[in-house]
């Protein structure tokens, strides 16, 4: 298994140079952190704000949830690429992103094999020529997909928050995969902080360890405030970036998809819609 793999991602690799599509896996050890919002807002706003090409994969094999956060149905998954079907024929648009939805329940799991994933990811570069950015948001832990996952990307933004249990598992991710597989590509998401000093502590805390006992110079995405805006969105099954677009969070995360590109961040929108409501209701 092991030769396998390694011969599917030095194939990846080898097929990377040749093209300008970037692979970017957001992980986090713990659950919860704010994965899946920050990959879709992420993918939305290099879409919308920035015109790119993306392909929104949900890997968080056995509990996806990307469909739920754009309020699509989908009949066909990603498990039925790892069964053979076309990758053309599985993925959606939805507001300027493609996506690639995921499945959910625990037989499905189990009925995965890490084999039928390493080659959907050799696949992957058959559509890879499509896009300019591939996201890929994993689950929680660290099992073998999840790990094929982060290996086949130029880049993993670690999402954690300032809690001490999200810090310490996003450590032990970092750290299997620099004593694995010698990766270390490597951005901080310091997600749901208070302020941003809250942010930098958690990011420096993080940063010391990794620096002192795994010898790795970790980067800093950015951080992202708590707010109530995103578990409203959630509940009507909307994207944050969309219906609030000057929320704090979604013009931080604006800031961090401006350094991912090297370009400057888009001007500021208008009050949308929903945001005029909000402050006239706020008025009264
Ligand atoms: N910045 C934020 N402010 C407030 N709530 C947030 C923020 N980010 C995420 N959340 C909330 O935290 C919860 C978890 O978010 P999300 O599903 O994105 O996490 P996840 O890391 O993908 O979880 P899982 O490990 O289960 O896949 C959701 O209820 C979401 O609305
Ligand atoms: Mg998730």
């Amino acid at each position: 298994m092991e030769e396998q793999a390694k011969g599917l991602l030095k194939l990846v690799n080898e097929k990377k140079i040749d093209r300008n599509t970037k692979f970017l896996a957001v992980a986090s050890g713990k659950g919860g952190v704010g994965k899946t919002n920050f990959a879709v807002n992420f993918s939305y706003i290099l879409a919308n704000d920035f015109g790119k090409k993306v392909l929104l994969i949900d890997a968080d094999i056995g509990m996806a949830n990307v469909h739920i956060l754009v309020n699509v149905n989908t009949k066909k998954t990603l498990k039925d690429i790892l069964s053979g079907e076309k990758i053309e024929d599985i993925i959606f648009s939805t507001r300027g992103i493609d996506i690639l939805p995921g499945f959910s329940g625990i037989d499905a799991i189990n009925e995965v094999e890490d084999s039928a994933v390493f080659r959907f990811v050799q696949n992957l570069n058959d559509v890879s020529e499509n896009y300019d950015y591939i996201i890929i948001d994993t689950a929680a832990g660290i099992d073998n997909k999840v790990i094929s996952f982060i290996r086949a990307s130029s880049k993993t933004y670690v999402i954690t928050t300032p809690e001490p249990t999200a810090i310490m598992d996003a450590y032990a991710l970092i750290k299997s995969m620099k004593k694995l597989y010698d990766y270390s590509d490597f951005k901080i998401v310091v997600n749901m902080v208070k302020n941003e000093e809250e942010g930098i502590e958690t990011y420096e805390r993080l940063r010391s360890s990794v620096s002192k006992f795994l010898d790795i110079d970790l980067q800093l995405g950015g951080v992202l405030s708590l707010t109530k805006n995103i578990q409203k969105t959630v509940k009507r099954k909307q994207i944050i970036s969309e219906v609030y677009p000057s929320d704090k969070f979604v013009l931080q995360l604006k800031k961090i998809a401006s350094e991912e590109l090297g370009e400057p961040p888009p001007p500021p929108i208008k009050e949308s819609f929903w945001e005029k409501v909000v402050n006239f209701l706020k008025k009264d």
